[in-house]
C-alpha cells in the first residue's frame, strides 16, 4: 500500500525512479509524485499528480538533470487522491522532501503543534506533519538529516516507511521504517531504496534487509544503517533469487493472465523437495507433538487458503484448527498458550492485520510458523519458522498464483504434521504426496481447456449478481471465486456453503441468476448433496455453471477439471473461477491489474 522508491548514483535519477514506480504501482495508484535534487541549496524539483502514474509521466517533458531522487505511488488513507495530497510533501522552504507509506496516528496533535510554531500546511495528509517535524529536527541537529530522522521517528506513533532528501546535500537519501516495508538495493556506484525489490531488480540483485525502527543513511557509495539511538548496525545482505523478466508482462495482455498461466510452474516450484517431509531447517524450533491447537491467521485470498488448510490439517494431523481473519483476531483477546501453533499466511509478508495478529499470538507464547512468498519481509522475520511459497513476484492486485501455492503450503504442512504426529502412515503419506505431485500437470490440463470460458463469461456480462456454491473444501473455493469476481468485475458476488443456502441466501435466486456450483467428485456422499442443492436453485430460475470432474446433468454449462483427491480439488476448481473473473473484468471494461480502490499489499490496519 503505497510504493516508495529512492535512487542515488551515476545515472540520471528520473529513469530509475520512474522505473521503480512502474514496478511498484500495484501497491497503490491514486496519485504519484517525484522529487529530485538538482542544484545544491536551491528548492527541489518536484512533480506530482492525482491519478495513475501515467498522468504524472505525461507531464514530464522537461526534467532537469539530477542524480538522486525519490518517488511515490499512493493509496490514499488521510486526504483524498488530489495533486496537493500526493507525495512528496515539502517543508516551507521547498528544500526538504518526504514520502511516506503507512499511517501516522498522532498527526493531529503534531500538526497543531507545528502550526503553532508557524509551519504552513497545504495538504490534508498525516504525512505533511512529518516533513515539518523533520525540518525542525534537522535544524536542531546542525543539518544532519539522519540524526533528525532518528529523533522524529521516536516522536511518531503508527506505521511508516519514510524517505527524505534535502537539497543542501544532493546524493544523500535517508530512510526509516516501522511496521512497513523498506529494502535497500546495493549497486555499483549507485544505491536504491524501495518498498520491495522489484523496483530495482533490473539494476542489482543484492539487497539489504532493514529491521524495525532502523534508519538508513545512503549516498552513491556508502550505506549506513543505525537504530534510533544512532548505534551502527551490521548489514544483513541477501541475493534476490528471481530476475527482471519475472516482473514483466512477457507478451501477456495483463499481469493477471500471465500469473494465471504461471500457476503450474509456481505449484511445481513450491513442491520441489518437500513432498516427503519438510526440511528440518524449515521446521527447526517447532515441536509438532507439543501443540494442542493450530490457529491460521490471514486476510483476503490468503484467508481462503487457510480455510482449505483447516480441512487437511485436521484430517491428516488430527488436531483442531481455527482459521481467523487477522483483522478480527487480536481484538477478541483469544486464548493463546505455548501449546498453540499459529500459522500466518501472507503473500507479501507485510499485511499489517496479519502482522499484528502474529505479534499478539507471539506475546502470548504461541509458536509462529508462517507461510510467505516474499523473502526478508516482516512476517517471516518475526516468525519461529517459515515455509516460503515459490510463486515468484505477483504483480496483479488480484492474487492467483500466490493462492495456489498457499494451498500447496497448507497440504505440505498438513502432511508433515501428520507424519510427525504419527497420524499418517508412511504409505498414506506416500499416496497423498504422489497425488499432490501430480497437481502441476493437472493445473496445466485445466488451463488447456479454459478457452470456452471466455465466451461463456461474456454471456453474463450484464448480470447484477453471481453466486458461488461449494461444500467441504469447495466452500472456500466458492468464497475465493466470489472474491475474485468482486475485485475484478465490481459485481455483487457471494460464496455460500451449498447446504446453507436454504437457510436464507436462496431468497437471492431469481430468474436468470447465474450460479457457479463447485461439484465434489462423483461417487462421494457430498456430490449427491450438492447436486440436490443445485436442483433447489435451478427450480427457482438460476442458470447453473457446474465445475467438476464429471458432467452434471442438471447444469446449463459444464466446466470439466481433472479428478484428484477431494482435499486437493480447490487447486483445480479455482483456476476456471480466476479465468471467469479475468474475462468478466475485460467484458465490463475494468482495469484488470489495478482494480479500483484496492492495493496489493495492505500495510495499514
Ligand atoms: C490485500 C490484497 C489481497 C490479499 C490480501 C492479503 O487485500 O488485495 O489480494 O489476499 O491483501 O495479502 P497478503 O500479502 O497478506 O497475502
Amino acid at each position: 500500500m503505497c510504493g516508495i522508491v529512492g535512487y542515488t548514483g551515476k545515472e540520471s535519477a528520473l529513469s530509475p525512479v520512474l522505473e521503480g514506480l512502474r514496478r511498484l504501482e500495484y501497491r497503490g495508484y491514486d496519485s504519484a509524485g517525484i522529487a529530485l535534487t538538482v542544484t545544491q541549496g536551491a528548492p527541489l524539483w518536484v512533480a506530482k499528480r492525482a491519478g495513475k502514474l501515467g498522468n504524472l509521466e505525461s507531464t514530464l517533458d522537461v526534467v532537469p538533470e539530477s542524480h538522486s531522487g525519490i518517488g511515490h505511488t499512493r493509496w490514499a488513507t488521510h486526504g483524498g487522491p488530489t495533486d496537493s495530497n500526493a507525495h512528496p510533501h515539502l517543508d516551507n522552504e521547498g528544500k526538504l522532501a518526504l514520502i511516506h507509506n503507512g499511517i501516522i496516528e498522532n498527526y493531529v496533535e503534531l500538526r497543531a503543534k507545528l502550526e503553532a510554531r508557524g509551519h504552513t500546511f497545504i495538504s490534508e495528509t498525516d504525512t505533511e506533519s512529518v516533513v515539518h517535524l523533520l525540518s525542525d529536527a534537522r535544524k536542531a541537529h546542525a543539518g544532519d538529516l539522519a540524526a533528525a530522522m532518528r529523533e522524529v521517528c521516536k516522536e511518531l506513533r503508527g506505521s511508516f516507511t519514510l524517505l527524505a532528501i534535502h537539497s543542501d546535500e544532493p546524493g544523500r537519501i535517508v530512510g526509516a521504517r516501522r511496521n512497513s516495508p523498506l529494502v535497500v538495493g546495493v549497486g555499483d556506484g549507485e544505491n536504491f531504496l524501495a518498498s520491495d525489490v522489484s523496483a530495482f531488480i533490473s539494476h542489482t540483485k543484492r539487497a539489504l534487509e532493514l529491521g524495525q525502527n532502523e534508519v538508513v543513511d545512503m549516498n552513491a557509495s556508502a550505506i549506513i544503517i543505525t537504530d534510533l539511538d544512532g548505534n551502527v548496525l551490521p548489514h544483513k545482505e541477501y541475493e534476490i533469487s528471481w530476475d527482471a523478466a519475472a516482473a514483466e508482462r512477457g507478451g501477456y495482455d495483463h499481469f493477471m493472465l500471465k500469473e494465471i498461466y504461471e500457476q503450474p510452474k509456481a505449484v511445481a516450484d513450491t513442491l520441489i523437495g518437500r513432498t516427503e517431509g519438510l526440511d528440518p531447517e524449515i521446521t527447526a524450533g517447532i515441536d509438532f507433538n507439543a501443540i494442542d491447537k493450530v490457529v491460521i491467521i490471514a486476510c483476503g485470498t490468503a484467508f481462503h487458503a487457510g480455510l482449505v488448510g483447516k480441512y487437511a490439517i485436521e484430517k491428516w494431523a488430527d488436531i483442531s484448527v481455527d482459521v481467523e481473519l487477522a483483522s478480527e483476531y487480536r481484538y477478541r483477546e483469544p486464548n493463546v498458550t505455548s501449546k498453540t501453533l499459529v500459522i500466518p499466511i501472507s503473500q507479501s509478508g507485510e499485511t499489517m492485520d496479519t502482522l499484528m495478529a502474529l505479534r499478539y499470538a507471539k506475546e502470548h507464547g504461541a509458536k509462529i510458523f508462517s507461510v510467505c512468498n516474499t523473502n526478508g519481509s516482516t512476517i517471516p522475520r518475526e516468525s519461529d519458522a517459515v515455509l516460503y511459497t515459490h510463486a515468484g513476484p505477483e504483480i496483479a492486485v488480484a492474487s492467483t498464483k500466490a493462492f495456489l501455492t498457499q494451498l500447496i503450503a497448507m497440504y505440505l504442512i498438513a502432511l508433515h504434521m501428520g507424519t510427525e504426529r504419527k497420524k499418517l502412515s508412511a504409505s498414506e503419506h506416500a499416496l497423498l504426496a504422489d497425488e499432490i505431485s501430480s497437481l502441476p500437470s493437472k493445473v496445466e490440463q485445466v488451463l488447456e481447456t479454459v478457452e470456452p470460458l471466455r465466451e461463456l463469461t461474456r454471456k453474463f456480462k450484464d448480470a447484477t449478481s453471481m453466486l458461488f456454491l461449494g461444500r467441504h473444501v469447495g466452500f472456500p473455493a466458492a468464497l475465493e471465486g466470489a472474491l475474485k469476481l468482486k475485485e475484478l468485475a465490481y459485481m455483487h458476488a457471494e460464496g455460500f456453503a451449498g447446504g446453507e443456502l436454504k437457510h436464507g441466501p436462496i431468497a437471492l435466486i431469481d430468474q436468470g441468476t447465474p450460479v457457479i456450483a463447485i461439484m465434489p467428485s462423483v461417487g462421494s456422499l457430498l456430490h449427491e448433496k450438492m447436486a440436490s442443492n443445485v436442483q433447489e436453485v435451478k427450480a427457482r430460475g438460476a442458470i447453473i455453471i457446474a465445475i467438476g470432474d464429471a458432467d452434471l446433468a442438471s447444469a446449463d454449462y459444464k466446466v470439466r477439471i481433472p479428478s484428484t483427491h477431494e482435499f486437493l480439488s480447490p487447486v483445480l476448481s479455482v483456476v476456471p473461477l480466476q479465468v471467469i473473473a479475468y474475462e468478466m473484468a475485460i467484458a465490463r471494461g475494468n482495469d484488470v491489474d489495478q482494480p479500483r480502490n484496492l492495493a496489493k499489499s495492505v500495510t495499514v490496519e
